[in-house]
């Protein structure tokens, strides 16, 4: 196989040209499509109210409207899903609940856990005479983002030590994919034609916000399919034929591991595969890497799958997150990679690069936050804490497994229509069950029990007093429910 950087260097007429946006400014309500209603009618029968001043103030300076973002040009936007599931679960008083829509660890209390390890860091920050609360660079924290590339890559990898690796600290995992999707956006322009964006394919299913990510930033979106209903496994025949038939150069979201929402993942022969595609059409892979070392305890094979593209020599990105894989899900940790391929022109291609999101971070962010970088970077950056986050790492996915396997077990026991071999099959913090969306409709109205309408259940939500009770459920519901 031709290595992809010769692919795509071939194909690519002006890879750093810049792209002009398009203008997507919806326009601002005219004059007499603006209508003013006040919903409290005695508003409007008192002469003094602060809406009549108002009005007559404004019919004194001739403004044309109150407001130029009228219902019809601003809707009101619905609720996220998640966080309205999140709400829902929280006001509901029943004392049986289970909340199993939840992107976030839970111990066997079902209480969000604070690593062990990270405790020890913080006790480091607070202890330290010099801590400050300065900025930190636009970049972010340079002993954060070296060892973050390590972690992706590997320490001793060409990547690295041939300076192929631009890291730039981000707002978590979101904001690696979004700072990434601002870069392809602006910089990638593979057709020579500014007008013709390339279109950026996302697993069908895929994590919802990659849809909003990669729109907001003007990148026309498609999917590959991923998911087969029959197997609850993988469509890897679905999945390569789109990508053979995707226009040449398109951007292709990879989950590292893990997958979200499926717990599904390519073998690694799989992987090779969908590689060999990818490089034959030139398409440019975009890995998420959200759980690494979370899917399974192990953060070398969890990172095999971008390992393997590394060494095939693609030039590609990587948006990383510490959000799961620290539990430091409110601090907004995580980094954005660009990786050159090997090339003479590699070290000043990474460069560029690096200075542009340099620039584009400025306006952005203008610096990440300080707290989650200072501590996985310490963790990072010292042997034993280390060697200790591993075994934290290990008591997660650790107990994701075993959950897995006694759901599994119980459902089995009880000759709940399956199968269910799924639930352990699949991989990480999710597992999608293949429950319909009136099955899980019946489980949250009857039994209390949370997920989202997809089918898609948080293993972490799972623990050994409820894990029966779950199963008794969902029992229930797929006897009664079709
Ligand atoms: C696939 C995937 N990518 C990225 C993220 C980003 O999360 P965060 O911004 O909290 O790091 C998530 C979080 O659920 C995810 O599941």
């Amino acid at each position: 196989m031709a290595p992809a950087s010769t692919l795509l260097r071939a194909a690519a007429p002006a890879p750093h040209a810049h792209t002009s946006f398009p203008s997507h400014h919806t326009p601002t309500s005219s004059p007499n499509r603006t209508t003013i209603t006040n919903t409290n009618p005695s508003a409007n029968s008192t002469s003094s109210t602060p809406l009549h001043r108002i009005q007559t103030i404004a019919k004194h300076m001739a403004l044309p409207q109150i407001t130029s973002f009228p219902a019809e040009v601003v809707p009101q936007a619905p609720e996220d899903p998640l966080f309205g599931l999140a709400r829902a679960f929280k006001a509901d008083p029943s004392p049986q609940k289970v909340d199993l829509g939840i992107g976030a660890y839970r111990d066997e209390n079902a209480k969000p856990w604070v690593l062990p390890v990270v405790k020890k860091a913080d006790e480091i920050i607070r202890n330290d005479p010099e801590a400050n609360h300065e900025y930190l660079p636009i970049a972010g924290l340079a002993s954060l983002t070296s060892k973050a590339a390590e972690l992706v890559v590997g320490a001793s990898a060409p990547a690295i030590t041939e300076g192929r690796v631009a890291s730039i600290q981000t707002i978590s995992g979101t904001g690696a994919c979004h700072l990434g999707g601002l870069f392809l956006s602006r910089f990638y322009n593979p057709y020579g034609d500014a007008s013709k964006k390339p279109t950026v394919y996302l697993s069908n299913p895929t994590w919802a916000n990659h849809n909003q990510i990669f729109s907001n930033v003007g990148l026309p979106i498609a999917q590959y399919p991923y998911f087969d209903q029959k197997t609850k496994g993988l469509d890897i025949d679905g999945m390569k034929k789109a990508l053979s038939d995707a226009p040449e150069r398109s951007i292709i979201l990879l989950h590292a591991c893990a997958h979200n929402p499926t717990g599904v993942d390519p073998t690694l022969a799989q992987w090779r595969e969908i590689a060999e595609i990818m490089a034959a059409k030139g398409h440019f892979p975009f890995f998420d890497t959200a759980y690494q070392g979370f899917a399974s305890g192990d953060l070398d094979r969890d990172a095999s799958a971008i390992r393997l593209f590394v060494e095939l020599g693609f030039e590609l990105v990587v948006a990383q997150s510490f959000a799961k894989n620290f539990g430091l899900y409110g601090q907004r940790a995580g980094c954005f990679h660009f990786i050159s391929a090997p090339s003479p022109d590699a070290a000043s291609i990474t460069t560029r690069v690096a200075s542009q999101l340099t620039l584009l971070q400025r306006s952005e962010i203008s610096n990440p936050p300080i707290y989650g970088a200072k501590v996985a970077s310490i963790v990072l950056n010292d042997p034993a804490l280390f060697a200790e986050w591993k075994e934290n790492l290990r008591t997660m996915s650790g107990r994701i497994i075993d959950m897995r396997k006694a759901l599994r077990a119980k459902l089995e026991e009880l000759g709940t229509p399956g199968p269910w071999n799924h639930i352990t099959d699949q991989i990480g913090m999710f597992s999608f069950t293949g429950l319909n969306e009136k099955q899980v409709a019946k489980l949250r109205e009857e039994f209390h029990i949370y997920m989202t309408k997809n089918g898609r259940i948080s293993m972490a939500g799972l623990n050994k007093k409820n894990v029966d009770y779950v199963a008794r459920a969902v029992d229930k519901v797929v006897r009664e429910v079709q």
